[in-house]
């Protein structure tokens, strides 16, 4: 029974996000800074590329938690989501990175450029603005896709208000975790995800 709920808000959490990303195809890019180009081609490949890796990551964290609840699905994060991560990297020729300001696993801790952005698109979020993914020109030869990641109810149970026994799991592989008690829709972390450019 329990099951069966978790795979019903995980099967609307995918629902939710494609709907959410044919919004946002729709919106039109706001004013950039010099430095940003933007590039519709590239906003295109980055989103399909998140939507992906955001598909095959949910996919598969649903299936660890049909198959043994949150401590099982827990477990399979922790050895799973940077592999996850780089073999899609692989595939698509670029570097795909998930960070955040309150992080879970250290090591997606943000560089300068994606802290202050996600720190734009957290005061973006409170002000109530709409965020979208945008391109910033990282190097002569490259281009970063940033987008935000916002939280949706199946999302709680690890990183909203959770138990006393999720919290001692989780303390478990990441004793400095800080991506609790965050609420449906505050921004959780932003995709970051580097192109190279073709030679
Ligand atoms: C079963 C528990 C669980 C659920 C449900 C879950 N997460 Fe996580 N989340 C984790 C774990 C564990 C990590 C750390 C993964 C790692 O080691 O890289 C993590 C890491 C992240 C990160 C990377 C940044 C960081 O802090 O390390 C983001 C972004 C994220 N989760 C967003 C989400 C979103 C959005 C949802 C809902 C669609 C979600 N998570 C659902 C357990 C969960």
């Amino acid at each position: 029974m329990k099951s069966t709920i978790i795979s019903i808000a995980f099967l609307s959490l995918l629902l939710f996000t494609c709907q959410n990303q044919n919004q946002s195809e729709k919106q039109t890019p706001a004013k950039e800074k010099s430095d940003t180009v933007y590039n519709a081609a590239l906003i295109a490949k980055g989103k399909s590329i998140a939507q992906a890796s955001f598909k095959s990551m949910s996919g598969k964290l649903m299936k660890a938690m049909k198959e043994g609840g949150v401590s099982n699905a827990l477990k399979y994060c922790n050895l799973e989501a940077m592999p996850i991560t780089d073999s899609l990297s692989k595939a698509y020729n670029v570097t795909i990175k998930r960070t955040a300001l309150k992080l879970r696993n250290p090591s997606n801790k943000a560089n300068t450029e994606e802290f202050n952005l996600l720190h734009q698109f957290k005061s973006d979020i409170e002000m109530g603005k709409k965020v979208k993914p945008i391109i910033m020109k990282s190097g002569p030869h490259s281009n970063t896709f940033f987008a935000p990641i916002t939280l949706k109810a199946p999302c709680m149970v690890c990183h909203g208000d959770i138990s006393d026994d999720t919290k001692s799991l989780i303390a478990e592989h990441y004793p400095k975790d800080k991506a609790i008690g965050f609420k449906v829709g505050d921004l959780r972390g932003m995709w970051s995800i580097k192109f190279e450019d073709k030679k």
